[in-house]
């Protein structure tokens, strides 16, 4: 068969960037914040069956149709299966461009700290929290500013990002990965170490053994999925753009199975590191919302642990190459699309779409602190609502639009192109996949009942809007 398009350089190539693309800022920034919430142990075990229920499969048909279609997101669908499937992959490149525009602000802030910590460390310990809130342009008086420093260091970041699309991806992303993935895990577990010997963290690590399912509602089942899907960067179509450059000898499954694998140990280890840190430190009834806790409470850790700064330089570093790795995924599905469907230049493309992401991520930030910029929010149980323009943003992509894209992706798998043109694209080049039969079940059945009965109940019962 003719090949036209790009293709993996190598198998460890291919695992790496696919999991370096998981891996981000999801897992360290997203994910503690989510578990406390969601009662510690209760939420590791939704988390936990939901990645190997839906998310293994899900990805893996994410995978085989980028192969067996080899065209971009939006073709994919067409190609496979009708025109009017398209949609899917509509709502998922829409949902990845959303998420880039507040993503790379974040990866802003990470930048931040890595000066933060180089630079002015003491101030960091002093008060780990108003340090966090100066940023975002609210001082500990509480009066706000424009919170310049996290917008000039999101335009860093951002210029970044581009730089190194425009340049090409593969060898330079290649070879980070190939030293900051294992770099990053054995610093977590350093960091682990530190973190649960800590006077007084035994709470926050009971805490997150122990199943408090008072806690747990359709609300946190939502976010376990919403967080999940987004950790593994699935139900936004960009493992069919990942899969449409795989070659045919590949075995997914197995790919699949290392991937999500990596990601939620990674996911694990940061709620491990961070929950009880937040125990011993600022304590429990500080915890502020998800957001913080990446930024605010590992603080204390490196305060109390023998050259913390220099760990916490070495974190906020590879947590800054972990996000990067992401962010660069995620613009470099939305560019080729762009330039494939199209036919735009692509240095042209690559700006003038990392600009836009950037601007629309400036209200993300501001409404963080600074303004009471509002999004708009809808339940049948609330009626109209208006949450800060950035819990939008996040409400918007989490808990509608991967969602919404999951499902379409396992209705399209399971009812149009079939589980076994599915299986049969796993099983190229004699792949053994003897698992096809319960992929069939969860495809067709439980994996598209679960994701619309989640949708169905959070629309109908407005889960709190934290
Ligand atoms: N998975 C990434 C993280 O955990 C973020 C992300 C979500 C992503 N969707 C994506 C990255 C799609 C690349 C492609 O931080």
């Amino acid at each position: 068969m003719e090949k036209s398009r790009a293709q993996w350089g190598s198998k460890i190539g291919f695992i790496l960037a696919a999991a370096g693309s998981a891996v981000g800022l999801g897992n360290i920034w997203k994910f503690p914040g989510r578990a406390y919430e969601g009662g510690g142990g209760s939420f590791l075990i939704i988390y936990l069956l939901i990645v190997i229920l839906l998310g293994i499969p899900l990805m893996l048909t994410e995978l085989s149709i980028g192969r067996a279609s080899e065209a971009d997101i939006v073709s994919a669908f067409h190609k496979l299966g009708h025109r009017r499937c398209a949609w899917i992959g509509w709502v998922g490149i829409t949902g990845a461009f959303i998420i880039t525009c507040y993503y790379n602000h974040v990866g802003g802030w990470v930048l931040r700290y890595v000066f933060g910590y180089i630079l002015e460390a003491p101030t960091i310990y002093s008060d780990s929290t108003g340090y966090f809130y100066a940023m975002l342009g609210l001082q500990p008086d509480g009066t706000t500013a424009f919170p310049w420093a996290a917008i000039l260091f999101a335009a860093v970041f951002m210029t970044l990002n581009a730089v190194i699309i425009i340049r090409g991806v593969e060898s330079g992303v290649e070879k980070f990965n190939k030293i900051g993935m294992p770099a990053l895990f054995v610093l977590l577990l350093i960091l682990l170490v530190r973190a649960v010997t800590l006077p007084g963290s035994e709470a926050g690590l009971r805490y997150m053994l122990s199943c408090d399912w008072e806690k747990v509602s359709f609300s946190t089942v939502l976010a376990a999925l919403g967080q999940a899907f987004y950790s593994l960067s699935i139900g936004m179509a960009i493992m069919i753009t990942y899969g449409s450059y795989l070659s045919k000898k590949e075995n997914i499954a197995r790919s699949t199975v290392t991937i999500c694998a990596m990601d939620t140990l990674v996911a694990f280890l940061a709620g491990f590191i961070i929950v009880p840190a937040v125990f011993a430190t600022v304590g429990q009834e500080q915890v502020g919302k998800g957001g913080g806790f990446a930024f605010v409470s590992l603080a204390n850790v490196f305060e109390q642990m023998p050259g913390g700064r220099f760990f916490g330089i070495i974190f906020y570093l590879l947590l800054l190459f972990a996000a990067l790795t992401s962010c660069i995924s995620l613009i470099e599905s939305i560019v080729s699309f762009l330039t494939e469907r199209f036919l735009l230049q692509r240095k042209a493309a690559t700006i003038g779409v990392c600009m836009l992401m950037f601007l629309i991520g400036c209200m993300y930030t501001c409404s963080q602190a600074a303004y009471p910029i509002k999004g708009i929010w809808f339940d049948a149980a609330n009626g109209v609502t208006y949450p800060a323009f950035c819990d939008a943003m996040e409400y918007l992509t989490d808990r509608l639009m991967i969602p919404i894209c999951a499902l379409g992706c396992c209705i399209f798998a399971g009812w149009i192109w079939k589980p076994e043109s599915a299986i049969a694209e796993i099983r190229q080049n004699r792949v053994r996949f003897g698992l096809a039969p319960l992929y069939r079940v969860l495809v067709k059945y439980l994996a598209p009942l679960a994701i619309l009965t989640i949708l169905i109940m959070s629309f109908a019962t407005g889960m709190t809007l934290s």
